[in-house]
């Protein structure tokens, strides 16, 4: 049985201390961990204790620049004081009210004031309490949608290669990397996909959206021919591709695949629980891109990632269709025990707020260019074939070494981490995505820290 013992942490200031001033566990065996080789953490584990800031602290003390943003959620920089105090208050407060034929004041003023905050008119909010349930509950609210409009044989959906949608039954199905599907059978029923966008003969070292792609859009005409408009119900696509690696939408791609659906009657669904939030140097991807989806999935930086939380943003007219049914029916079968769970709404509340008040969404737009600039200079580094970027968002992709994917990349990671730098290994890529916070010096420091690491990996 794995064990750890003797480790200090670090006290207030991050100095490490004689006495633990965080306890940690010496015993490793019980917790199965998600999507992380078990074993070789075990043996080798790596404890993150506390973190503050753009900053994470390891068990043994160490101070680690968070080049993630936790996994791309805590958006805001860790830790911060207004969040806590209103998680804190909400607890003493209502520490729970149920979802179903109850409410409560927060979730409310919530929902209010993400509909202010999309665009167009992304009016309503479905709470949930993640990405994959939020994928999962857009699906069945687009199903439910052409159900309740006399159209219930639109089924179909249609996703795209490479791209993540969670790990429920449905937005596996809709995903397409390969290793998050193989083990789990057959997935959904009715579900195509379109091809990916990643083409590096054309589109590699692009800054920004590449030129070239646009036309793979039109694939979803040839899936159209094939199933017929009348099966399908919905797209669902990520505006950018995060967890594959990051894939940038080519110019004009996402405007073209709106385009085919609003010609035949499918919904848009763009996921956007990692764009959301600044993380495209504004609100939403949608909000960047111009482009208005019918339902759009949000997760992560809704509450900076203090509190788990997603929702379904939902335009008006495909709310309004279950509108029409008498009105002491139940228009949606659906929900969680914690939707809108009123910890969950606190926290919301308080990292809108701050998102507002710092100008956060602004901040990462006013950044992108310096942050271009910097990644860029990885361009050269040993290994790389391609280096891609948007918004405050990087990949760096290697070539496969010694036919292992992804070998090399999660190499850079751990390499990264002993120099002082968290950051994400995505098959033969290292994603970048630091909290919005970020200053320009710390930018300077990340990118050296990764190509230190990349030098030093075989
Ligand atoms: C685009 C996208 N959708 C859905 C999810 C799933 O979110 P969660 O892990 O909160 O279930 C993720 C997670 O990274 C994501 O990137």
């Amino acid at each position: 049985m794995p064990r750890m013992g003797g480790e200090t942490a670090p006290g207030e200031d991050g100095i490490l201390s004689r006495e633990p001033a965080i306890q940690v566990p010496n015993d490793l065996d019980a917790y199965w961990m998600p999507f992380t080789a078990n074993r070789r953490f075990k043996s080798a584990p790596r404890l993150l204790v506390k973190a503050k800031g753009m900053h994470y602290f390891m068990a043994d003390g160490r101070e680690i620049l968070d080049g993630t943003a936790g996994l791309w959620c805590v958006n805001a920089g860790h830790c911060r004081d207004e969040i806590t105090a209103a998680i804190a208050a909400q607890a003493a407060e209502l520490d729970y009210a149920t979802a179903f034929q109850m409410g409560h004041p927060k979730a409310f003023e919530l929902a209010a004031r993400l509909a202010d905050l999309a665009p167009g008119d992304l009016d309503h909010v479905f709470y949930v309490n993640s990405g994959s349930e939020a994928v999962e509950t857009a699906l069945k609210i687009a199903m439910a949608y052409h159900h309740a409009r006399g159209e219930p044989g639109r089924t179909r959906l249609i996703g795209r290669e490479r791209g993540y949608h969670g790990v429920n039954f449905g937005g596996m199905s809709v995903g397409g990397i390969g290793n998050n599907r193989r083990q789990f059978g057959a997935g959904l029923p009715g579900v195509d996909h379109l091809p990916h966008t990643h083409d590096l003969q054309h589109n590699a070292f692009s800054r920004g959206q590449p030129d070239w792609g646009v036309h793979l859009a039109d694939e979803l005409v040839g899936l159209i021919a094939l199933h017929d408009a009348s099966t399908i119900a919905a797209v669902i696509v990520e505006p950018m591709a995060g967890s594959t690696g990051v894939l940038v939408p080519p110019k004009g791609y996402l405007e073209r695949l709106a385009e085919i659906c609003g010609a035949h009657g499918i919904l848009l669904i763009f996921d956007e629980v990692i764009t959301g939030f600044g993380r495209l140097g504004a609100a939403f991807a949608a909000e960047r891109f111009g482009v208005l989806p019918d339902l759009m999935t949000i997760a992560k930086g809704l509450t900076n990632a203090a509190i788990p939380m997603g929702a379904v943003l939902v335009r008006k007219g495909v709310h309004d269709a279950f509108m029409q049914a008498p009105e002491a029916m139940i228009e949606l079968f659906h929900g969680y025990t914690y939707s809108g769970h009123p910890m969950a709404c606190a926290a919301a509340l308080a990292t809108l707020d701050i998102y507002e008040n710092d100008g956060l969404f602004a901040r990462a737009a006013g950044l992108e260019s310096y942050w271009e600039d910097a990644v860029h200079r990885l361009d050269e580094a040993d290994h790389v074939i391609d280096v891609r970027n948007i918004g405050l968002v990087a990949g760096i992709e290697f070539t496969t070494r010694d036919g292992k994917p992804g070998a090399r990349a999660y190499d850079v990671f751990t390499k990264c981490l002993e120099i002082g730098a968290l950051t994400r290994p995505a098959g033969e890529t290292i994603a970048l995505s630091p909290p919005l916070i970020i200053s320009e010096d710390e930018i300077d420091r990340l990118v050296a820290m990764v190509g230190e690491a990349i030098a030093a990996t075989p």
